[in-house]
């Protein structure tokens, strides 16, 4: 069965490119974003492997861990990365999963027979501190992943994690937030300092809390 939100995320052991990982233990107190590919040596997979070594300190910022995955074996991406730095300019610098046995993309359902029946799909997981899965996020092989978008969602679930609000649409860090709707305008008038103003009962916009 596929793995729903809320739902612990299966730990696993792993060669990795920075050695063996014991997934939960290497997360520790951190986020973590679980990302799979099709197959080594491929354009778009190339490109998004480069484009999240460029943003690893934004990663590191928020407390979180990247981690990709896909099914081909660890000589191989020790060549890959050689072509990922070589041609996206970057150095790698986060653990590729050698999955050749495809533990990680059968424990994670990533592969999706009807549209491949031997590669993984594009599957994102965020997991928190608690190790639950707060986001699962499926693309097609042909299309890359926006990166920006995983960080727009962290910072959304972090500010719910310790503020008790949640993000509109299109929300952009430094934008307003919503108060959460299980806050009573009481509490909301104590935990949001900045204030708040209320559109409709349900509908009440408050200042990003966690800036200045
Ligand atoms: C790619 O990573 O470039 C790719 C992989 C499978 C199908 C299409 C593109």
């Amino acid at each position: 069965m596929s793995l729903r939100l809320g739902d612990i995320a299966p730990d696993f052991t792993a060669t990795t490119t920075e050695g063996t990982i014991e997934f939960h233990k290497w997360l520790g107190n951190s986020w973590g974003v679980l990302f799979s590919h099709p197959a080594d040596f491929t354009p778009v997979c190339t490109t998004e492997l480069g484009a999240v070594a460029k943003i690893k300190s934004e990663f590191d910022k928020r407390g979180v861990k990247a981690i990709a995955v896909s099914v081909d074996p660890i000589n191989s991406h020790h060549n890959w990365i050689k072509d990922i730095n070589e041609t996206q300019s970057v150095s790698m610098n986060f653990p590729i999963i050698a999955d050749d046995n495809r533990a990680v993309a059968t424990a994670y359902n990533m592969i999706h027979p009807n549209a491949d029946d031997k590669a993984t799909v594009r599957s994102v997981f965020i997991v928190g501190p608690d190790k639950k899965i707060k986001l699962t996020l499926t693309y097609p092989a042909s299309t890359g992943r926006n990166f920006l978008e995983i960080l727009r969602v962290i910072d959304s679930l972090q500010l719910t994690a310790n503020h008790k609000v949640a993000t509109p649409a299109n929300w952009k860090h430094g934008e307003d937030c919503i108060v959460s709707p299980s806050v009573p305008d009481e509490q909301a008038k104590s935990l949001f300092p900045k204030g708040f103003r209320t559109v409709k009962p349900y509908l009440r916009y408050t200042p990003q809390p966690n800036l200045k």
